[in-house]
Parts: C-alpha cells; sequence; structure tokens
C-alpha cells in the first residue's frame, strides 16, 4: 500500500469542505493528555496538511503545549456538518520546523502577531485591559519593523497512526473508512457505524 494511503482520499474531502462548509471548515478539535494523565480538548486551525501530516500553530508554553511537551499524543477531529462528514486522525505530534513556522507566521496580519505577543496563553489574567496593554506594548516595541515570531509561538504536526473518514448516511448506516498504521505499514478497514 502507498506512503499515507489516507491523504488522497481526505485532501479529497478538504477541498469539497472548503467549497461547501460555509462556517471555519478548518476548525479543528485536538484532545491532549496532560502529564497526570487527564485529557484536555480545544479548537485550533487546521493550516496546512499532507502525507506528512496535519498542522497547527498556537503558543507552545500554553496548557495545550504544555501537554503535548509532556506527551506527544494527540486526537483531532473535524466536523464538517453541511456534508454530514468527520474526519478523525490520532497520533503523535512533531514541532514544525522554524523556518516552516516563519513562512506561516509572515502571512498573519500584523494585529493577529502583536495579540500573540500580548497573550499569555492559558495563563490567568487579572483583566482585558492586560491583553489591551500588551498590544499597545508590543505595537511601541516594533514600530516601524516587522513583527518577529516569539520564541514560544510555533506549529505542531500531527503524523497520524489513525484516520477516520466517517460519512452519514440514512438509517444510521453511516460509512468509515479508517486507515490504520501497524508496525510500519498501513492497512485500510471499514468500520460498523
Ligand atoms: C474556531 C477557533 C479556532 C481557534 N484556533 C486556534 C489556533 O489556531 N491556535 C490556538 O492556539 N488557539 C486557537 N483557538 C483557541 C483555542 O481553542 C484555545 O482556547 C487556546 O489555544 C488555549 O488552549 P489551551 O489553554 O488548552 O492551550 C481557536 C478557537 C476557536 C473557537
Amino acid at each position: 500500500m502507498a506512503e499515507a494511503p489516507w491523504y488522497a482520499p481526505f485532501a479529497a474531502w478538504w477541498a469539497e469542505a472548503e467549497a461547501h462548509e460555509p462556517r471555519v471548515p478548518d476548525a479543528m478539535q485536538i484532545a491532549t493528555v496532560d502529564a497526570d494523565g487527564s485529557p484536555s480538548l480545544r479548537t485550533v486551525l487546521l493550516k496546512e496538511h499532507g502525507p506528512d501530516g496535519l498542522v497547527f500553530y498556537t503558543h507552545t508554553t500554553s496548557r495545550k503545549g504544555r501537554a503535548l511537551a509532556a506527551d506527544s499524543r494527540l486526537a483531532a477531529c473535524l466536523h464538517w456538518k453541511s456534508l454530514e462528514r468527520q474526519v478523525l486522525a490520532e497520533g503523535r505530534v512533531v514541532p514544525v520546523t522554524a523556518t516552516q513556522a516563519d513562512a506561516y507566521w509572515a502571512t498573519r496580519p500584523r494585529g493577529s502577531q502583536l495579540g500573540a505577543w500580548a497573550s499569555p496563553q492559558s495563563e490567568e489574567i487579572a483583566d482585558r485591559q492586560v491583553l489591551l496593554d500588551g498590544v499597545d506594548a508590543a505595537a511601541r516595541r516594533f514600530d516601524g519593523q516587522e513583527v518577529p515570531r516569539p520564541a514560544g509561538w510555533s506549529g505542531f504536526r500531527l503524523v497520524p497512526e489513525r484516520v477516520e473518514l466517517w460519512q452519514g448516511h440514512a438509517d444510521r448506516l453511516h460509512e468509515r473508512r479508517c486507515w490504520l498504521r501497524e508496525d510500519g505499514v498501513w492497512r485500510q478497514v471499514l468500520l460498523a457505524p
């Protein structure tokens, strides 16, 4: 079986989701495991994808970043309601290269870049003014120059070991196509709904 056999079917669904899912088709829920074994979940945007995995960007010092530093396992879910489709992916993350993170960072609007400098993501803050002051401080600091990528802001690539494409059908007879990588070898199975 070819390398990453799940990817071509995923990419076809992605194209259809971009065309037909009107609200945030790139919203992806990701579940991590904290150091004490408890799960936690949040939404991120799936920014890049390829046969080598699914990439999202975040603060590496955030709760999710700390969890991934301790345990690189990640489960992800995309739900395209308009298409009655769900994609599940499970595996481990690897950090993207600094070059890749820089390239994505450069595409972000300046306001988002300043916001990233201003937000100690996942930390408790006294009030919203903390963020507004942080944006002002960053704007002054980088006045007249490009905003550099903060050291604690980068991307992770989920390298899947299991991918499931779920298509809703009538009478609950949904289709679940699943790709599993075992001992380095992919196999495809069909799961009961
Ligand atoms: C639609 C949507 C997209 C989001 N995209 C991102 C994202 O790409 N990166 C990110 O760090 N947080 C994103 N967030 C915020 C996260 O859900 C979360 O609140 C934040 O990353 C902190 O999570 P943590 O404390 O578990 O680390 C998004 C939230 C929503 C609702």
